[in-house]
């Protein structure tokens, strides 16, 4: 028996998708335990692409998925991403959270309205609702999987909060009349729908732990977005540090064998808030067009820049990370010098952790290594050694300085393009 647990180490975009897909060929389970529709993962088998952004990835490879309790789940989504795996011949084996909280409409239209209402200060969110529904998870507002199920309590709650609900959409001057029967019979019809999929997950998975089953736990996001650790108030509204999988999956953190941390060899971002090795020039588009750096749930043209150590050793402090993988190593390729940042420059001071107060986060000045570039790297690679030395040395320098063994690094969007170490 193993319990897995794969979490993205910057702000999300790692390429969680195809390790996840990796590491899922031994696993049993693989549990979505946070985040919702904002995440979005892509996982290539042959010529088949699939992206998801609820269903565990683990689903492709026939694996059971557990949609767990820390998950905030927009059932109209699933439901069409059911359908959508369905058509394409994959029958999607999924176990959904009775204690899972629903993304209501209201919450997408606050989440949309609150954004407008910061103006400038926007968090630059998925707008899925995602914020809204977490915070009336944490006001005990929320409606849960288990609601959808029976009708007369929905419409009990509903009763309650829709009125609510209508009074701040007043407040924000949106012209939008919340129809309470509407949402009734809307949200009753999804629960019709997935009332096979709701169960008590948590004691699923405590079984399949005793019964010796391999657990994988999927990450969202990266811990750069965390509520807590992350560049807050520019995070998302969940935990996607280490110890938010114990929670929302509902096992304890002493079945977690491996914490695998994903490292895309360079940083992402998108949204607002700050990046410090943001790069604004030829090699910051170079990224974006060779990583295809767009979002896979709005879109949006993320924003790239060097890697950065100090975000790196955040990450693998807070989540106690076991072992590393690297993503997307290829995308270096072609470039006469590569960086990575080792410090930061903060008021005449190299310091060497990621400050909590966001107006220093701004005014932290990246020091930079320098590293020789190499040229395109054989994509039938197979081995450490097969690799460009020059990328070798990149990725000695990384572990050497992470103190944490590199795993797996990938080197193309496809399952075959990867490097086990
Ligand atoms: P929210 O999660 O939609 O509330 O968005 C909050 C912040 O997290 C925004 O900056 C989003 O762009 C970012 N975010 C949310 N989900 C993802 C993801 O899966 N990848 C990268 N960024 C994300």
């Amino acid at each position: 028996m193993t319990v897995t647990l794969v979490i993205g180490t910057q702000w999300g975009d790692e390429g969680k998708g195809k390790v996840v897909d990796y590491f899922s060929k031994d696993a049993d389970y693989v549990v979505r335990y946070h985040g919702g529709n904002n995440a979005g993962h892509t996982i290539k088998v042959g010529d088949e692409v699939y992206k998801l952004h609820l269903i565990p990835s683990g689903v492709i490879q026939g694996k059971t998925g557990i949609i767990g309790s820390g998950v905030v789940l927009d059932p109209e989504i699933l439901i069409n991403e059911i359908n959508e795996l369905t058509k394409r011949g994959i029958k999607p084996k999924l176990l959904i959270s009775d204690r899972t909280n629903i993304i209501m409409p209201y919450h997408k239209i606050l989440d949309g309205a609150e954004e407008k209402y910061l103006g400038d200060k926007k968090i630059g969110t998925t707008k899925r609702g995602i914020g809204p529904c977490y915070s009336d998870k944490v006001a005990r507002k929320g409606i849960r999987a288990i609601d959808l199920t029976d009708k007369k309590t929905l419409n009990k709650k509903l009763d309650h909060i829709i009125p609510i609900k209508q009074k701040i959409l007043d407040v924000y001057k949106i012209d939008k009349k919340l129809d309470k029967k509407e949402i009734l019979d809307a949200y009753s019809k999804y629960g019709e729908k997935l009332k096979d999929f709701i169960i008590t997950t948590h004691v699923e998975l405590n079984k399949a732990i005793k019964n010796g089953k391999n657990i994988l736990l999927e990450g969202a996001q990266g811990t750069m977005l965390d509520v807590d650790y992350g560049t807050y108030p520019y995070t998302t509204s969940s935990h996607t540090i280490a110890g938010g999988s114990t929670i929302g999956a509902g096992i304890g953190p002493k079945y977690i064998d491996e914490i695998i941390g994903i490292v895309k060899a360079y940083t992402t971002r998108v949204g607002e808030g700050p990046l410090p090795t943001e790069l604004l020039d030829k090699d910051g588009e170079y990224l974006q067009q060779k990583g295809h750096e767009f979002g896979t749930t709005t879109s949006r043209p993320r924003r790239c820049g060097w890697l950065d150590l100090v975000v790196l050793r955040h990450a693998c402090m807070i989540s106690g990370i076991t072992k590393l993988a690297i993503t997307k190593l290829d995308v270096l390729d072609s470039l006469k010098q590569v960086k990575i940042c080792t410090h930061y420059q903060l008021n005449g001071k190299k310091i060497d952790y990621f400050p909590a107060n966001i107006e220093d986060v701004k005014q932290c000045k990246p020091i930079y290594k320098e590293f020789k570039g190499w040229d395109e790297m054989d994509k039938n690679s197979s081995k450490f050694s097969d690799l460009p030395k020059e990328a070798q040395e990149y990725l000695n320098f990384i572990e050497k300085e992470l103190q944490v063994p590199i795993a797996v690094v990938s080197i193309g969007p496809g399952r075959r393009e990867t490097i086990e170490i």
